[in-house]
């Protein structure tokens, strides 16, 4: 099963489970940069508006609006959400000969004065969950997150902090771990929050959302997508990958001319929020009818 350079495949995908798990992100951006992994980027103008309308709509956590990150890695997400910074600053930062003659240590608080001085005036409370702890240990030294949790909820069910934590949750984000959960990451999850949350996620299209988005709408969350507007996420690593992302689009109604036929895995954005009817969670492969396209089209292509 495995493959050299790329930590082997799961089910045609290339995996990184080596990068995931570094003391530092440095080996993240060094790996990704060829494949030019840019999902964040896309991610960064999304989830600020988001958080600013979930905010808007008004909140009675203490505090102020908390935002979790799923599979946050090392902070990615907060650190665009949060600072002035951009994605390609992040690549050539931790590519940088300066950065590759630091310990973790010293890259820890080089990035703290660095997030320090270009935190947003309106930086928002981020949490992070992952399950990846020497990750999210980096992100909590770096000082982008405010809590860090690596509960794996896809076995277990969430520990006590994490579960004293997620009643105070009111937007939840995803970049590039829709391969890797399932409802029931999000089942344990929504089980925990108090009140709505809204969940923002950019996911393959290679991977069907569609039993999150019914056991969102379980929770009474209703999803949109606009799957005309896809982002592009990453280079294939090569041909095979490539196969089996055109394959995969294919098999769940996509076409993939001029976007995973152009060489890159695309995703979209589901936005869920309040508003859908409280269903029982349906485990059939019908097509969901609360899953309609922001422009009031059908879900798929
Ligand atoms: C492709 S990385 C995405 C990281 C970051 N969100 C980004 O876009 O740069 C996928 C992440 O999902 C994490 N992951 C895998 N399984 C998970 C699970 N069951 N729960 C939470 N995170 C998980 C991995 O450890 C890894 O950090």
């Amino acid at each position: 099963m495995g493959r050299s350079g790329s930590g082997g495949v799961t089910r045609g995908k290339s995996r990184f489970d080596d990068i995931y798990v570094q003391p530092d992100p440095r080996a993240y951006f060094t790996r990704l940069a060829p494949l030019d992994y840019e999902i964040p980027h896309h991610a960064q103008p999304v989830f600020r508006q988001v958080a600013a309308e979930r905010a808007a709509h008004g909140d009675s956590r203490t505090g102020g609006l908390v935002v979790l990150d799923l599979c946050c890695s090392y902070g990615i997400n907060a650190a665009l959400l949060n600072h002035e910074v951009t994605l390609a600053e992040l690549y050539e930062r931790y590519t940088s000969d300066t950065a590759s003659r630091m310990s973790p240590e010293e890259l820890a608080a080089w990035d703290r004065d660095f997030y320090a001085e270009r935190r947003r005036p309106d930086a928002l409370r981020v949490y992070g969950l992952d399950i990846a702890t020497p990750a999210v240990r980096y992100a909590r030294d770096a000082g982008l997150l405010e809590a860090g949790f690596t509960d794996d909820l896809e076995r277990v069910p969430p520990g006590p902090e994490l579960r004293r934590a997620l009643p105070e949750v009111g937007l939840i984000t995803l970049t590039g771990g829709g391969s890797y959960i399932t409802e029931r990451t999000f089942t344990a999850l929504l089980d925990g929050v108090r009140g709505h949350v809204w969940v923002s996620a950019f996911v393959l299209r290679t991977v069907s959302y569609e039993p999150v988005v019914r056991r969102l709408a379980a929770y009474g969350l209703r999803t949109t997508v606009e799957t005309s507007r896809t982002y592009p996420q990453r280079r294939f690593t090569d041909e095979r990958e490539q196969q089996y992302a055109i394959q995969a689009v294919r098999a769940l109604g996509g076409d993939p001319s001029g976007r995973e036929e152009a060489g890159r895995f695309h995703s979209v954005l589901y936005d869920s929020r309040p508003g859908g009817a409280v269903h029982a969670p349906v485990t059939g492969g019908h097509q969901p009818d609360h899953l309609a396209g922001a422009d009031g089209s059908t879900y798929r292509d």
